[in-house]
């Protein structure tokens, strides 16, 4: 039930925070949950920021990091202006970009205390500006992955093209679900739209990005998806966009000094599709084109619009990191249907001689679409778009590792190695851990080195169709730990009779895989009823030991929130609501330890996506580069 409505005008609540002067869209706190999962609990957006550009200060239990001090930790994640009324569709997916942000402030003593302060903003795209004058606008992912009639359908796809061109829309980047750091610039990243820019540590709007050729931001097509990869050795920003117009998906690659090298090179789909990550190697990127089909017929059969084909074949492509579309081909490969949101790493195998035999990918693999992310509706209690039917409930999903993917759970993503062979055509599958994960987090100063040996997962245990995605712990892969053991079976003979049978299956058999993780896999849970989201890792770079720094020397940082201070779906105490900030040993997670640190900010962090540290030297280019630019624009 919504208790309070109002046209806000910068009222402070709490003091250091209030609903900012230019929304004027009325917000709705509420008595009891909203029905929604995704706009549940601390799924609920916040309607405050902090006042001023200095945030507030927190309290800290632990010592924090002296490779912190100057450094900021940035997370983003839907902040929905425009609620959704009870029943109305919804996706976790849709909502407005909100910056939650921890700076290390150093103050003027360089060995003095550091004092964190927590800052937020919404991201201030075009996007949020034409939603905050004429209400919701988000493209109707509520309608399109619901088994929509068709009339229905029709009408909320052309309300949308209607609003867009009405409004003229030229850019839907809302900045709701990752972060780069490029060209000295934050960008707020949204893969239907274009980067949002932000300055650190204020989290301040400072327009769009464009690409160094067009700052008169003419080229719509300029879009970037939400996971581009910065190359660690040249600088290179590489990155992917899609559509649902043929050629159906773009390639491109962009200098260090934001040059177009490679532009919007066709890559040529059998069908539209969604496609969030991918991944780069030092010689190719590979596009996931996995079954998540739109297709429109589906209305006439009562399935969603946008809807996972298990029938059809995961679909890779390998893509030379310079390629032309008119003189290079895409190498597909293919392997049972499957789903991947996000990648870990990815790196070329080579021969003795420097050949490349194969190209290697970490991922978040699933048998199926992740229904616990689907869900867009109720249609009553305990039954959201997706919910099992009462034959499933019964099942007694397998472990995975053998196979044996039709008795594993195919709403649970698990960390998993594709080996694409380039003589053979082959793909090769091998389960890396039995806990389901998600949101794969490394060491990103090895990002495509084939040494790269942990990964750092959020768990995903827990989730579930009731109450949505919810990460309850930090799970560490030994990944080279699974592929040793594949290469032993493989060399005694043993690795075929692991498996249940089909193609592409090099699993090193669940009962193996279970004690390989016991030996050398670690997974800390946060606690009952704590929730938390990706873990960032931050190497430990100010290590001056003599050895060359370990890559889980590091940190992992994560905002958690303790769902006790919950009743009813809705907070008990709105004034006292608290979030932390863990910081882990990275190398000791999994050791039943306490963070070495714990900021306590006095605020509600709504559950988001990723985010991204920044170090204090990033932060100073930022400022610099935003203050010529300024000078620039004034001379
Ligand atoms: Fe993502």
């Amino acid at each position: 039930m919504i208790t309070k409505s109002s046209s806000q005008k910068s009222q402070k609540q709490g003091g250091l925070s209030a609903i900012p002067s230019d929304v004027k869209i009325a917000t709705k706190e509420r008595t009891s949950g909203h029905p929604h999962p995704y706009l549940n609990g601390n799924f609920y957006p916040v309607f405050e920021e902090t006042v001023g550009d200095e945030g507030i200060e927190c309290e800290v239990d632990g010592i924090i990091p002296e490779v912190l001090r100057g450094s900021q930790y940035i997370r983003t994640g839907p902040n929905t202006l425009n609620v959704p009324a009870d029943g109305a569709p919804h996706h976790f997916f849709t909502g407005e970009g909100m910056l939650h942000g921890v700076y290390f402030e150093s103050g003027s003593d360089p060995n003095g205390p550091i004092r964190p302060r927590y800052m937020n903003r919404y991201v201030r795209s075009d996007f949020f500006k034409k939603q905050n004058d004429h209400g919701y606008l988000h493209v109707p992912l509520g309608i399109i992955m619901a088994p929509t009639p068709f009339f229905k359908f029709i009408f909320h796809m052309f309300w949308f093209y209607i609003k867009m061109a009405w409004y003229k829309v030229t850019n839907i980047g809302d900045g709701n679900t990752a972060l780069a750091y490029f060209g000295s610039r934050l960008l707020a990243l949204h893969e239907g739209g274009k980067p949002v820019e932000t300055a650190v540590p204020s989290l301040n709007t400072t327009g769009e990005y464009y690409f160094e050729e067009d700052p008169n931001m003419k080229d719509k097509n300029a879009v970037v998806t939400a996971h581009p990869k910065i190359d660690p050795k040249t600088g290179e920003m590489i990155f992917f966009s899609y559509s649902l117009h043929k050629p159906l998906a773009f390639y491109s690659v962009v200098s260090a000094e934001g040059k177009r090298k490679i532009w919007r090179q066709k890559v040529a789909l059998p069908k539209p599709s969604m496609m969030h990550d991918f991944a780069t190697t030092d010689t190719y990127s590979i596009m996931l084109n996995c079954p998540m089909y739109f297709e429109p017929s589906n209305m006439l059969k009562g399935e969603p619009t946008l809807a996972f084909d298990a029938k059809a074949k995961a679909r890779f492509g390998l893509i030379p990191r310079y390629y032309n579309d008119t003189t290079d081909k895409v190498y597909w490969f293919e392997t049972r249907a499957c789903h991947i949101f996000h990648t870990a790493n990815a790196w070329d195998e080579k021969d003795q001689d420097g050949n490349i035999i194969a190209v290697c990918m970490t991922a978040c693999r699933s048998d199926g679409f992740l229904r616990d992310i689907t869900l867009w509706q109720p249609s009553g209690p305990d039954n959201y778009g997706g919910s099992k039917t009462e034959a499933e409930r019964l099942i007694q999903h397998k472990a995975p590792g053998s196979g044996d993917y039709d008795s594993q759970d195919p709403d649970k993503p698990f960390l998993t190695l594709f080996r694409f062979v380039l003589a053979t055509g082959e793909t090769q599958v091998t389960t890396l851990c039995q806990i389901a994960s998600e949101f794969p987090m490394i060491n990103f100063d090895r990002y495509m080195h084939p040494d790269l040996r942990y990964v750092f997962s959020a768990s995903t245990e827990e989730s579930s169709f009731n109450i949505g995605l919810k990460v309850n712990g930090i799970v560490k892969t030994d990944v080279h730990a699974v592929i040793r053991k594949k290469n032993d079976l493989q060399a005694s003979g043993k690795l075929k009779t692991a498996n249940i049978g089909g193609e592409g299956q090099w699993e090193i058999g669940a009962e193996t895989l279970a004690a390989v993780q016991a030996q050398t896999g670690q997974v800390h849970r946060f606690g009952p009823h704590i929730y938390g989201n990706e873990a960032m890792f931050v190497a430990n770079s100010l290590c001056t030991d003599a050895q060359p720094l370990a890559e889980d020397d590091g940190f992992l940082l994560v905002y958690v929130y303790d769902e006790r201070q919950m009743e009813n779906g809705v907070p008990k105490d709105k004034a006292r609501q608290v979030t932390e900030l863990w910081i882990f040993d990275a190398k000791n997670i999994g050791q039943d330890i306490d963070p070495v640190a714990k900021v306590k900010i006095p605020r509600r962090v709504p559950y988001g996506f990723h985010g991204l540290h920044l170090t204090k030297e990033q932060i100073q280019e930022n400022q610099e580069f935003l203050a010529r630019r300024a000078a620039a624009a004034n001379s």
